[in-house]
């Protein structure tokens, strides 16, 4: 059997498969060191000039901790474990000299590790990759699904970040067809459309409402459980209309409600009305299958992102995964504008929704989550 804990590429289809399965993951295992050893003294990052892509305050609202523990992120993370790291290829226009860099997100401090190469455009360019090891070590054998989403969570940080710094035009690679990096985003200088971009990256849609403010992003958590209270229809429909435009593509999106009217909804064709998917209680059913996490059937709602079928290769899976961390992160800064506790749910087993929908077996799964409610626990301790 593989042995999970080398930080190599795996074979993702099995790893899958094996994620999916019932099978319970063994005891926990050495997690390692919290952040990736990258060689080189380490380098305070500059302030910037007027003229500059403002590197510090970019990693600061997206990847830097602010506690020493390194839990406290404005990304969030499967088992508060942060497997993601990045290396930024810095081109011209850079509070940093170009060049590539590992970042430490616990000192937020950089890393020289070599030149940039030949055709980098100006602007940052910030390669994500995972240390498998450290979700591996409580998450066992459904670590590869939870290391791909949190990536994409990442990516979308990067993207926030950026727009709250006015970077007009940020841009993402989240098409799965390499595992090192498995995502990149660029950002161009201030001011700069750069005609350069790197390959394969994309424009990404943002939040419908507007770019967020620095104070929005560091303020980002996940709300602890129990999320009770059905949010409204204008509220579900926003999450909902930025999940479908930020993570379209490979994925379908839809939502369970409890009573009075139990069931999935999902956005009409119009993209702004909410429909009937299927009727029925689903909630009890996708607390089971998360793991067994009975607070998910109390949730308000549950957004589901779902697709990604059995028979789907490497690439599919890492471009359905990394969309659905990339689209839940923006949903969970929409739900907080709406008034809306929130809490991704990651780690689904045998979660074939398309099968208990009564549709073809194995082909539309459960791939990522946000369970939705009106009230914080904390609330609702004391009422
Ligand atoms: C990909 C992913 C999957 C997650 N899955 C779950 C989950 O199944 N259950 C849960 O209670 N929290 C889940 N979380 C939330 C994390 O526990 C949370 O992000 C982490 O503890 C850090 O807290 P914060 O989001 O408030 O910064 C998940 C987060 C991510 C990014």
């Amino acid at each position: 059997m593989e042995d999970l804990r080398e930080d190599r590429p795996v074979d993702l289809v099995t790893a899958l498969a094996r994620a999916r399965s019932p099978e319970r993951p063994g005891p926990g295992t050495p997690a390692g060191t919290a952040v990736r050893t990258w060689p080189g003294p380490p380098l305070p990052i500059p302030e910037a000039g007027p003229a500059d892509l403002d590197l510090r305050t970019l990693l600061r609202l997206s990847l830097a901790a602010s506690d020493d523990s390194g839990r406290l992120r404005p990304a969030p993370s499967a088992g508060a474990l942060h497997p993601v790291d990045a290396e930024l290829v810095v081109g011209a226009g850079c509070s940093l000299p170009p060049g590539r860099y590992g970042y430490d997100p616990l000192r937020h401090h950089v890393h020289r590790i070599g030149r940039s190469p030949d055709g980098t455009p100006p602007g940052v360019t910030a390669g994500l990759s995972v240390t498998a090891r450290r979700t591996v070590s409580h998450y066992g054998h459904r670590a590869w699904p939870l290391l791909l989403l949190d990536t994409g969570h990442a990516a979308a940080a990067l993207v926030l970040a950026a727009r709250a710094l006015g970077a007009a035009e940020p841009r993402v690679r989240l098409d799965g067809l390499t595992d090192t990096p498995l995502a990149a985003v660029h950002v161009p200088p201030p001011g700069g459309r750069s005609p350069l971009h790197p390959a394969g990256s994309a424009r990404v849609p943002g939040l419908t409402e507007g770019p967020p403010t620095s104070a929005e992003l560091l303020a980002r958590r996940s709300a602890p459980p129990p999320l009770p209270g059905a949010p409204s229809p204008d509220a579900l429909r926003a999450v909902l209309t930025t999940a479908v435009r930020a993570g379209a593509g490979d994925l379908r999106w839809c939502a369970a409600l409890g009573p009075p009217r139990p069931g999935l909804v999902e956005l009409a064709a119009d993209g702004t009305t909410l429909r009937p998917y299927a009727t029925g209680e689903a909630r009890p059913t996708l607390a089971h299958w998360a793991a067994g996490q009975a607070w998910v059937a109390d949730a308000g709602a549950v957004l589901l992102a779902h697709g990604c079928p059995a028979d789907a290769d490497a690439p599919h899976i890492r471009r359905a995964h990394l969309r659905a961390g990339f689209a839940v992160h923006l949903a969970q800064v929409t739900a907080r504008r709406h008034g809306l506790a929130a809490r991704p749910v990651g780690s689904w087993q045998q979660a074939d929704l398309g099968a208990a929908l009564g549709a073809a077996r194995g082909r539309d799964w459960i791939v990522h989550a946000l369970a939705l409610g009106t009230r914080h626990a904390d609330e609702e301790n004391t009422t």
